[in-house]
Formats: C-alpha cells, sequence, structure tokens
C-alpha cells in the first residue's frame, strides 16, 4: 500500500492557496487528512479538493499535532507565528512567505534547481521562493551551469494575481469602471491598475530598490549558491490576471550563443522553449501561461551590446510554478526521503 499523509494547507481560500489545493488533487499528492485552514472570518466556509468539499478551520483554534506537511501561504506575519509552532508538532512546513527566506538554517529551493538543498532543514521548515525567482532561476540555471552567469539585469511584467485576491478583484471593479466612464478608485494599489503599468512592488528601501526587487537580488543570490552574481531588477505591476513576464538581460563568464542556450532551455525540466522568431511566435501570460505549469522562454537572442550577453523573454503562471506547484514539488521531495 503506499504511504498517506496529513497534509494542512494554511491560508486555504486565498489565491495561492486554492491552487495548493488544486495541484495537491491534480497531481494526486497521496493524502490521508487534508486541513484546511484560514482566519476566523472564513471558518466554516467550504473549499474545493477534487470532487471534494472541506470546511475551513480556523488557523489559531487549530492543533497541528498529526499534521506531517503543512503548506503555508497566509503572508508573512501568520507564518512567523505558526510555521514555528507546525514544526515543533512535527511537520515539516514549506513556506510561500518571505518571513524565513534569508535565514541561513531555512533552505530557499526551486525543485528544478536546488531539490538537494531541501534536506538541510534544522528547524523543519524549506522555503519556498517568491513567484518572479523562482521562474527565472528556473530559465537561468542550465546557462549558469554551462556558461556562469556574472549579470542579470531583469525587468518584471507582473500580473495582480501575485498581490492576492484583492487585487484580482480591484483590477476587475477598475476595468469595468473605466469602461462604464465611471472613475477607477485604487484601494490595493497606489494608482489605478487598469489600463496602466506601475513600476513599484513591495516597500521602498534606502537604496532606492524596492523589497521586491532586491527579493530577486538575494534569493538568486541563496538559490545558486554564488555570492557574486550581479542583479539589477526594476519591478513592473501590469493589468495582466494571472502570469508574470520577465525581460531577463543575462552576462555570461564564458560566451554562450543563442543556438546553444535553446538546446539547454529545450533540454531543461520544467522549460519549454517558445521562440519562433514569427508574429505570435512568442509566449504570453494569456496564451501560454496562465492555468499552465511550464516556465515558458522565448525570444531568446544574442546581445547586440555586449559579447557576452543573452536576451530571454521568461513567462510563468505566478500561481502555479511561481508558488503552488513549487510547493508542492517541495511536498513531493520531503515524501520520497
Ligand atoms: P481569510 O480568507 O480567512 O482571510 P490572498 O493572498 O489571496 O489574499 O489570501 C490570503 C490567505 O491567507 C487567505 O486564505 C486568508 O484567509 C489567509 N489569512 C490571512 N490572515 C490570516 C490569519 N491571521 N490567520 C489565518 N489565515 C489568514
Amino acid at each position: 500500500m503506499t504511504q498517506t499523509f496529513n497534509v494542512a494547507v494554511v491560508g486555504a481560500t486565498g489565491a495561492v492557496g486554492e491552487a495548493m489545493l488544486r495541484t495537491l488533487a491534480e497531481r494526486r499528492f497521496p493524502i490521508r487528512e487534508l486541513y484546511v485552514l484560514a482566519s476566523e472570518r472564513s471558518a466554516g466556509e467550504k473549499v474545493d479538493f477534487g470532487a471534494r468539499r472541506l470546511t475551513v478551520q480556523d488557523l489559531a483554534t487549530f492543533d497541528p499535532a498529526g499534521v506531517q506537511i503543512a503548506l503555508f501561504s497566509a503572508g508573512g506575519g501568520v507564518s512567523k507565528e505558526y510555521a514555528p509552532k507546525f514544526a515543533a508538532a512535527g511537520a515539516v512546513v514549506i513556506d510561500n512567505s518571505s518571513a524565513f527566506r534569508y535565514d541561513g538554517d531555512v533552505p530557499l529551493v526551486v525543485a528544478e534547481v536546488n531539490p538537494a538543498a531541501a534536506r538541510q532543514r534544522p528547524r523543519g521548515i524549506i522555503a519556498n521562493p517568491n513567484c518572479s525567482t523562482m521562474q527565472m532561476l528556473v530559465a537561468l540555471a542550465p546557462i549558469h551551469r554551462e556558461a556562469g552567469i556574472e549579470r542579470i539585469n531583469v525587468a518584471t511584467y507582473q500580473s495582480v494575481s501575485g498581490t492576492g485576491k484583492r487585487a484580482l478583484e480591484e483590477l476587475g471593479r477598475q476595468t469595468a469602471a473605466m469602461l462604464s466612464f465611471q472613475e477607477a478608485k485604487p484601494e490595493v494599489y497606489p494608482v489605478q491598475i487598469a489600463f496602466n503599468v506601475i513600476p513599484h512592488g513591495g516597500d521602498f528601501l534606502e537604496n532606492g530598490y524596492t523589497t521586491e526587487e532586491m527579493k530577486l537580488v538575494w534569493e538568486t543570490r541563496k538559490i545558486l549558491g554564488d555570492e557574486s552574481i550581479q542583479v539589477n531588477a526594476t519591478v513592473v505591476r501590469v493589468p495582466v490576471f494571472y502570469g508574470h513576464s520577465e525581460a531577463v538581460h543575462i552576462e555570461t563568464r564564458e560566451k554562450i550563443t543563442a543556438e546553444r542556450a535553446r538546446e539547454l532551455l529545450a533540454a531543461a525540466p520544467g522549460v519549454e522553449v517558445v521562440d519562433g522568431r514569427v508574429p505570435g511566435g512568442y509566449p504570453t501570460p494569456v496564451t501560454h501561461a496562465s492555468g499552465r505549469d511550464p516556465v515558458f522562454v522565448g525570444r531568446i537572442r544574442e546581445d547586440i551590446s555586449h559579447p557576452r550577453g543573452l536576451a530571454l523573454w521568461v513567462v510563468a503562471d505566478n500561481i502555479r510554478k511561481g508558488a503552488a506547484l513549487n510547493a508542492v514539488q517541495l511536498a513531493e521531495l520531503v515524501i520520497g526521503e
């Protein structure tokens, strides 16, 4: 008989939590008991798990004893308070927030890039990277292994689902308002998101960058295990519901041709190359990424402004590979040990 596990999803009513449940069901994760947890606001509500409807329980009064795997996606504050309690009760916590990502004794793992790191988890916690870092590194790791990346210059085009359910509703509401000649009032974002682009994600820091931009710097170095990699990021929010896109420009130690990069990427796990060099022959969030698992890479070309430069366009569903899918892949690594 296959071994089964007691699993908890914390933040089960959120955009990522719902996708975690969908992913667990789709990949037939061997579940014995599944606990769906959120705040007391939604306790008693139902969420879908495959053909079943599960009742949401209040995290604050839930007893974690017996939980073996806990997937957290309810924000950093919730993770800081509850993840250590679940770990102390014997669960392996896979945390989608940024609460523990930079702690030396918490591994930060992309399933296709540094899976072995997931085994070293003295605190019983494994951190799931930020969605933008996740998709970028699935695409860049094979190139880094072959040619050594010295510098990454990236501009992101991030969908609103990364901000959560309220942001999805805000884009819908503002779009409807604009189309009926009404005022689009911003609530979640500081300025109107419908029919606009916003060069800001997270909080502003002393150095002029934002926290979302610095995550790309810190997380890239930790996951690739190379503190010397230079990363310059501009994070932009765009009026797209699902799927982040990234214009990625890299400089490598050894020259790598576009053809060789395409070859490496075509063979890389989790990557799908879509590089037709014809109108529509490239991935976009709507045509390729939304609701799908792979990281799509197109527009692969040698940088005409640098002898060892390469440009790529990387698109993925930020809720799936960027969050829920990787979390479930990490859970699969843990139960496979
Ligand atoms: P709730 O629906 O009860 O507010 P999103 O990022 O899509 O907005 O989702 C956030 C998720 O985190 C939701 O499931 C939300 O549950 C959950 N959450 C937020 N705050 C808490 C809390 N204090 N305790 C437990 N779950 C929380």
